[in-house]
């Protein structure tokens, strides 16, 4: 019978053989092609371990250093693949290594940490995804990859898809937040802006979802920690931006740290092989996360290094990063027979077809081209992009009114440590982006052509950490000179990021006791925060008169926060993760269950804190504009409808205040009896629309079958029938609904 089944497959890997001419996509179960199969035939065990073996350059460090040599390594084949290393010049200096002095002269592959921008930057992730504006991300992702395409990269470790409903970790800043509706739209948008269509033009790079899978769910928000979590919570909530990213095209796949259910990620046949192959069909390759081969020996799942590689290619792992373990320990198992020569093979055909789309064996030069790296790199459109998004990225938290600015003569003094500077703007996980060429609020602000109107002062009045208030009273004596107080605090950019946790996320040092101090002078302030993580900011609120999230920006922070102060732009942003009001409350989310006693009161025994209220300081979809929009009420056609049939939604949003703008109007729905117990709201949709002031505008949504499906108590996908209520508001908070019912 196997034997049938081998032929059976031989005669359709002949009948499907093809070559895929660069740029052209590859597609279905098409998995080796003439050219590469000769390749294989001459390679040998070492040299085919050297393509599945990653190694980083000595350029930067993002990880524990290791090993060095990797020049030999190239040489002699023993990698095939290489990060952190790009421009055109140290590129090509690599390749030619591969080039001209190894055996094969198979080309090497590039790969970075191209997270929110190259040398343009952007705003975080985290920022970005507070923009709702799926085609700006989208653009966003497209000229990251650009730049980085023109300076020698070919892969970017981008887009991080993992939902996280903890603040406390730091990698909050690289992800869309807690909603795995919106995480799946903007991983599916990210995907595409880093992909396009094809690698034709070489300016796109091969994306990398990761980390598979949960990495975001550490327990207590440490990074690193394992995760618990059932397989419902897991399969409702954490896997599928994995799956919307695969079926938006990514080609590859990185593991995760944490252990699930028990097993190391990397050594995970049930992630890597039962539901990312078989249940979804990916057929790029996996690779494992910085050498987290290894540490599944600390897991204690492993003996040694040599077991450890040996159940990572078991369980799916095609590239190993930095554990050396493929190239330098996997052989003995390859002589023993726990590893099938076929799983090698396999491995390195799905590398090797990789390379060959991106048009590496044509021309192994392709990215690194002096004289686009030259004219792309941080050209205008790059920069109006990064300013556009950064302009929709930011959240308004508060407004007594006072923004924006009246355009009158004021004198406004600008304080705070972040409000000249330009370092800690770029973000965490900057790749090549440098603060020099970033815009600070302050020269935003003065560089603005509405900058006329104003006279500034500038000054920092304490550090971003540290107790030093020394600089209070010179600060104070301004602010009574002043007519207006705009203070940027927050945190500094390794605050938020990898291997940055935190078990207090408060703004740090002595900034809100500054914030305070100012307040006292009674004059208005504008508080801008600049950080990578939701805040505990009940105080900031109360002691500012408007508050803006700004995150980490990018090169283009100040214009784009300049344009919002004055009104050039009306704030549109809306946050994709709950702000808790005490640490105690974590992990807070929109969508939790009701639980068998949900909260009443006046009632002691239902489910309660005794100091706190049970809601975040902020929701989840929550942000204000300059103006006000009014909600009528969600209708259906009818409120009876088969599962099979569309329902549509239709809502009119008036704008009732002074200014044109944009809101994002967001559709959830609750499922109000299943055989399972359901959240009491979950995000289907949204729309972000511009209306004008005075004008009222219908918003349709189409709500379809799997909009209503649930895991069952089988954990079958299904739907079951019975009344729903469907909610349409300005954020998660919103009880305007109707009520449909399915049979
Ligand atoms: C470890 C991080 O978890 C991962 O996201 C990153 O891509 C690699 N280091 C490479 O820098």
């Amino acid at each position: 019978m196997r034997d049938r089944i081998v032929i059976i497959m031989t005669m359709i890997t002949v009948l499907v053989a093809c070559s895929p001419k660069n740029g052209e996509k590859i597609t279905g179960k098409t998995k080796t092609d003439p050219f590469i199969e000769q390749l294989m035939a001459k390679m040998t065990l070492d040299e085919k371990l050297g393509q599945m073996t990653l190694y980083t350059t000595d350029w930067e460090s993002t990880g524990p250093t290791i090993r060095s040599g990797y020049q030999d390594d190239i040489r002699l084949g023993r990698c095939g693949a290489l990060f952190n290393s790009h421009t055109v010049e140290f590129t090509t200096l690599l390749q030619k290594i591969a080039m001209e002095e190894s055996r094969l002269k198979i080309p090497l592959l590039f790969g970075y940490d191209v997270i929110h921008g190259y040398k343009t930057m952007f705003p975080i992730p985290l920022g970005e995804a507070a923009s709702w504006d799926l085609a700006a991300i989208e653009n966003s992702a497209y000229i990251m990859s650009k730049e980085a395409a023109a300076s020698g990269l070919h892969w970017t470790f981008a887009p991080m898809v993992d939902i996280t409903r903890e603040p406390r970790w730091g990698r909050v800043m690289e992800g869309a937040g807690e909603d795995t509706y919106l995480g799946s739209r903007i991983a599916e948008a990210r995907v595409r802006g880093i992909q396009g269509e094809n690698f034709a033009k070489a300016d796109r790079l091969l994306a990398c979802v990761k980390h598979f899978a949960a990495y975001g769910a550490p327990i207590a928000g440490r990074d690193y920690n394992s995760v618990e979590i059932s397989e419902r919570v897991f399969r409702e909530t954490y896997l599928p931006p994995y799956e919307a990213a695969i079926k938006a095209g990514a080609k590859t796949v990185m593991t995760s740290f944490n252990d699930y259910n028990g097993v190391p990620a990397s050594g995970n046949k049930y992630l890597l092989t039962d539901i990312l192959r078989n249940e979804w069909g990916f057929n790029g390759y996996v690779v494992t996360d910085y050498t987290s081969i290894n540490e599944m020996v600390n897991h204690g799942v492993a003996k040694n290094q040599t077991d450890a590689g040996i159940m990572a290619v078991n369980a799916g792992v095609d590239m190993d990063m930095q554990s050396a373990a493929f190239q330098e320990k996997i052989k003995a198992g390859i002589n023993d027979g726990r590893v099938k020569m076929e799983k090698i093979d396999a491995s390195v055909r799905r590398i090797l077809m990789l390379k060959k789309e991106l048009g590496l064996f044509e021309n192994p030069y392709r990215f690194s081209d002096k004289k686009r790296e030259t004219t792309t790199i941080m050209a205008k459109e790059n920069l109006d992009a990064s300013k556009d998004m950064a302009k929709k990225s930011v959240v308004l938290l508060k407004n007594s009114g006072i923004l924006p600015l009246a355009k009158k003569p004021m004198k406004i003094l600008v304080a705070g440590p972040l409000a000249d500077d330009k370092n800690n703007l770029i973000g965490a996980w900057s790749a090549s982006g440098e603060g020099r060429h970033c815009v600070s609020l302050y020269e935003g602000l003065r560089q603005h052509p509405a900058a006329g109107n104003y006279s500034f002062e500038h000054i920092k009045g304490c550090e971003i950490e540290g107790n030093d208030q020394t600089q209070f009273s010179i600060i104070l004596e301004k602010a009574k000179t002043s007519d207006i107080i705009i203070l940027a605090i927050g945190e500094h950019k390794d605050m938020s990021g990898e291997a940055a946790s935190k078990s207090v996320i408060r703004i740090p040092g002595v900034q809100e006791d500054l914030l305070k101090a100012l307040k006292s002078t009674g004059k208005p302030i504008v508080t801008v925060i600049m950080n990578g993580r939701p805040l505990i900011l009940n105080d900031v609120h109360s002691n500012s008169d408007a508050l803006l999230e700004a995150w980490w920006l990018g090169t283009q922070s100040g214009n784009a926060l300049a344009d919002i102060i004055y009104g050039d732009y009306n704030p549109s942003g809306k946050l994709p993760i709950s702000y808790p009001r005490n640490e105690g409350q974590i992990p807070i989310y929109y969508n939790h269950k009701n639980t068998g006693r949900p909260l009443n009161p006046n009632d002691k025994y239902t489910t309660k804190y005794l100091d706190v209220p049970n809601t975040p300081f902020y929701p989840f979809g929550f942000g204000l504009s300059y103006t006000t929009f009014t909600y009528g009420v969600p209708t259906v056609a009818k409120s009876t409808f088969s599962s099979q049939e569309p329902i549509t939604v239709s809502i009119d949003v008036r704008n009732t205040g002074n200014f044109d703008g944009e809101e994002v109007v967001q559709l959830y729905i609750r499922d109000l009896v299943a055989s399972v117990t359901r959240p009491v709201k979950e995000l289907r949709g949204f729309q972000k629309v511009m209306i004008k002031k005075g004008e009222t505008k219908k918003v349709t949504f189409t709500l379809t079958k799997k909009d209503f499906e649930i895991y069952n108590q089988n954990m079958e996908k299904v739907v079951e029938p019975g009344e729903f209520h469907v909610f349409v508001g300005g954020n998660s908070d919103t009880q305007n609904k109707v009520s449909v019912t399915l049979q």
